[in-house]
């Protein structure tokens, strides 16, 4: 299974909405196969399809220490979103940067898992917050445009100055 290449912050191509999946068959599994593989070799908790040029909504999720719980969400829809949270937040295509970024405190999600069958779960917490940050990948969005203007041109010009010195 290959590890797919990250897409960094300001890509434009972060900001593609991403499509519904049609069917949940082999070559979808197979995405989320190399997805989870990107993920737990980045090291990272969550990731969504868009942050590997694949912009289907498709999401891979993590949170265990023991890295042995992978959470696959094909087509998440938010069902219902309560109260607020706010977290300091970080994300792999925006390496070393963690803001607090405000947020439901829970939420109920419907998505499909592996073998196409709809799930429900009420997520709040660290997962609560890690979905509705991939989910936000899917649409185009990343965590640092609910920042400043100030903090987000500061971290494009950060973002910029790491892509040429690891060149
Ligand atoms: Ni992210």
């Amino acid at each position: 299974m290959p590890i797919l290449p990250i897409l960094h912050y300001p890509d434009e191509r972060l900001h593609t909405i991403a499509k519904p999946v049609s069917v949940v068959d082999n070559a979808i599994r197979q995405l989320v196969a190399d997805m989870a593989e990107t993920m737990y070799a980045a090291p990272g908790i969550g990731l969504a399809a868009t942050q590997v040029d694949v912009h289907l909504c498709v999401i891979v999720m993590d949170i265990s220490e023991t890295h042995d719980q992978l959470l696959a969400l094909i087509n998440p829809v938010i069902l219902k979103a309560e109260g607020e949270a706010v977290r300091d937040e970080g994300c792999l295509s925006v390496p070393g940067i963690y803001e607090p970024v405000t947020r439901a405190a829970r939420i109920t999600v419907k998505y499909l898992d592996l073998e196409g069958k709809e799930v429900i779960q009420t997520a709040d917490g660290l997962i609560g917050v890690c979905i509705q940050h991939e989910m936000d990948h899917l649409e185009g969005k990343v965590f640092v445009e609910y920042l400043s203007r100030l903090k987000q041109g500061r971290i494009k010009l950060k973002m910029k100055k790491r892509a040429r010195e690891t060149m």
